[in-house]
């Protein structure tokens, strides 16, 4: 890690049920389904790795065990395949696990994104961090990854920044949605985000997407901030009261990004890996 590093530590809200998953995530956290043989926040680790930081804190909820498992040696499982063929099948594992200390806490109670990033604070502290919903599954065809594209970004302007991208305007319900002036190509001052308008009461099409780089002031503006979409503690209301207060950044990012909370982007994912990994 280069000693300029800024920003070392990514959170992870990995509470939520996966109800769109059932039965598959039953008994098994969303977060672990496989996309070929890697579990989505793997991949997300590795996005954040990539990116310079080397603290996971991951916010867990009751039967998420397995998450801390995986980032964990299996002694047993190491023991038996030693020397074997199947023994370079956790080489990628390995290397995470020896790069990263892995945190963890537990949301106690379901209410909202802004609730379980407020969760974090203690596994945080008073530091700039990266926020990757791991069911938000990014690839870049060349160059960054999304997490350090917005490294580079947070450098320059020292605030907090969203992934944004455009999206079909009858989607907007599904997610927070923002609207701004462009300073550079693709990169926008927030005037504006609502979580998950209807289509006639959205700003604009561009959507966020599960990257955050947030500045520690959030965590006191979650605190102030009330029930909103749902019923739920959001992390879009926040981020427009610290937009308001100072400045956030919306950054339409370089690369392809896949829903692996639905079925429909799962499976696209899925092909799209398998086609890149049989090239
Ligand atoms: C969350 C956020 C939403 C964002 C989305 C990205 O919603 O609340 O603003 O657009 O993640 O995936 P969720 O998908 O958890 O309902």
């Amino acid at each position: 890690m280069s000693k300029e590093q800024i920003i070392k530590k990514c959170l992870f809200p990995a509470a939520g049920y996966g109800t769109r998953f059932l039965p598959a995530t039953k008994a098994m956290p969303k977060e672990m389904l496989p996309v070929l043989t890697k579990p989505l926040i793997q991949y997300g680790v590795e996005e954040a790795l990539e990116a310079g930081m080397d603290t996971m804190a991951i916010v867990t909820g009751r039967g998420k065990r397995s998450i801390e498992d995986h980032f964990d040696i299996s002694y047993e499982l190491e023991h038996q395949i030693k020397g074997t063929s199947k023994e370079p099948l956790l080489n990628e594992i390995r290397a995470v696990i020896n790069e990263c200390t892995f945190s963890y806490t537990r949301q106690i109670e379901m209410k909202g994104l802004g609730h379980a990033i407020l969760s974090g604070e203690t596994l945080i502290g008073n530091e700039p961090f990266a926020v990757v919903l791991a069911d938000d599954l990014c690839d870049h065809a060349q160059g960054d990854a999304v997490l350090t594209q917005m490294v580079e970004i947070y450098k320059k302007y020292q605030c907090s920044i969203v992934a944004i991208e455009e999206i079909e305007p009858e989607l907007t319900n599904k997610y927070g949605v923002i609207a701004g002036n462009e300073i550079e190509p693709g990169l926008f001052v927030i005037k504006d985000m609502v979580e998950k308008p209807e289509p006639k009461d959205a700003p604009s099409n561009l959507a966020i997407i599960g990257r955050y780089i947030l500045t520690p002031d959030i965590f006191d503006i979650i605190k102030d901030t009330k029930a909103g979409k749902g019923g739920e503690i959001q992390i879009t209301d926040a981020l427009l009261t610290q937009a308001k207060k100072g400045m956030v950044l919306a950054y339409k990012f370089d690369g392809k990004r896949f829903d692996c909370g639905s079925v429909n982007g799962f499976v696209e994912a899925t092909n799209y890996f398998y086609n890149k990994e049989s090239k």
